[in-house]
């Protein structure tokens, strides 16, 4: 099948959820790989970035969507390709009604209304718990990947797993359409790394298996979701290729889950989250780690230089 892309060159992308973390970073990239970005989302960017239009939109309201994907007086008179970002990101931040009917809401109307306006290039942020964080129950094998049916366990997880099954069957009504959900990890930017690593209290990143994913990551993988030829329906887990650990990932996994199947090794400190396919079938590969943010910044991470401290030099 030929690419819904062919070129990034002049096309359009609309980014809902582009004033948020990820967003940021996602509106960012595609600016500077030579998309032009219509931000989508309820509030403006703290970061704007230069030539990128802003739009307020309530996701929960369908005719706003659909104007926001179709044309905006002044500003623009369609849409090639969306990355639908905006979302309540974390159980716990509202009530679990509230944020199901935010996301799920959000992601019909989103899908609904590019299949409207024709827009075949869609990328959306999946996520990491569908793989059954927070692993009250042991996962299936390790390292992890996108070959076992979804575990949801939250209101949040729930409508991400909803999400991808409404992606199945819009693909199944549109043949030519890409929907790509992206099954992000933890999100981190170098604000947070100062807390890294996490040896100290390994307890606090049990929940998804001590992974994580900086957000110039997700970016890229985003931008190669949305570059890519695939056409129909996709998931991928995108996490980075390390830990938040310094432990080795193998010590880990043998104090944690000393009794699941081991379906291929780990070395050194190895992320139990294979993000594998997405480089097999994206050219996916992160090029940013919290072990490097000290190079980069001028600084070391405070749990790092504290274990330096304790050393008996
Ligand atoms: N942060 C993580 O660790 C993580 C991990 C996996 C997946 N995700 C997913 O990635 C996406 C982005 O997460 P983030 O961390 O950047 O979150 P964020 O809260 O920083 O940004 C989300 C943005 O979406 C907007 N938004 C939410 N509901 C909206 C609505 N109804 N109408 C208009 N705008 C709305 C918010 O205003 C905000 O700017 C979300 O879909 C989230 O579920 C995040």
């Amino acid at each position: 099948m030929t690419s819904p892309t062919p070129s990034p060159t002049a096309l359009r992308v609309a980014v809902t959820g582009g004033s948020g973390k990820l967003g940021r970073a996602v509106v960012r990239d595609l600016a500077a790989h030579g998309w032009e970005v219509v931000l989508l989302d309820r509030v403006p960017s703290p970061d704007p970035v230069e030539g990128v239009t802003f739009v307020q939109v309530d996701l929960s309201d369908y005719g706003q969507v659909l104007q926001a994907l179709t044309h905006v007086d002044d500003r623009y008179d369609s849409i090639d390709a969306v990355v639908h970002l905006g979302a309540i990101p974390a159980p716990g931040l509202v009530p679990n009604a509230t944020l199901f009917h935010n996301n799920v809401t959000g992601s019909y109307n989103v899908f609904a209304a590019a299949r409207a306006a024709h827009v075949r290039n869609v990328v959306w942020a999946s996520s990491e718990t569908l793989l059954g964080i927070p692993f009250d129950l042991d996962p299936p094998y390790l390292p992890l990947d996108e070959e076992y049916a979804v575990r949801p366990e939250s209101s949040y997880s729930l409508g991400k797993a909803l999400d991808e099954e409404m992606a199945r069957h819009f693909t199944r009504w549109d043949r030519q359409l890409k929907m790509i959900g992206l099954r992000f990890s933890n999100v981190m930017d170098d604000g947070d790394y100062e807390d890294f690593p996490w040896d100290e209290t390994p307890e606090k990143k049990t929940f998804n298996l001590f992974s994580y994913i900086d957000a110039r990551d997700g970016a890229q993988a985003v931008r190669r979701a949305l570059e890519s030829d695939l056409v129909g329906y996709e998931a991928f887990i995108i996490a980075a290729t390390d830990t938040v650990m310094a432990t080795p990932t193998a010590v880990l996994a043998d104090q944690f889950w000393p009794d699941v199947e081991r379906r291929a090794a780990v070395e050194g400190t190895d992320s139990l989250l294979s993000s594998d396919k997405a480089r097999d079938l994206l050219g996916f590969v992160p090029e940013y780690s919290w072990r490097t943010w000290g190079d980069r910044v001028g600084k070391q991470p405070e749990a790092a230089v504290a274990d330096e401290d304790d050393l008996d030099l």
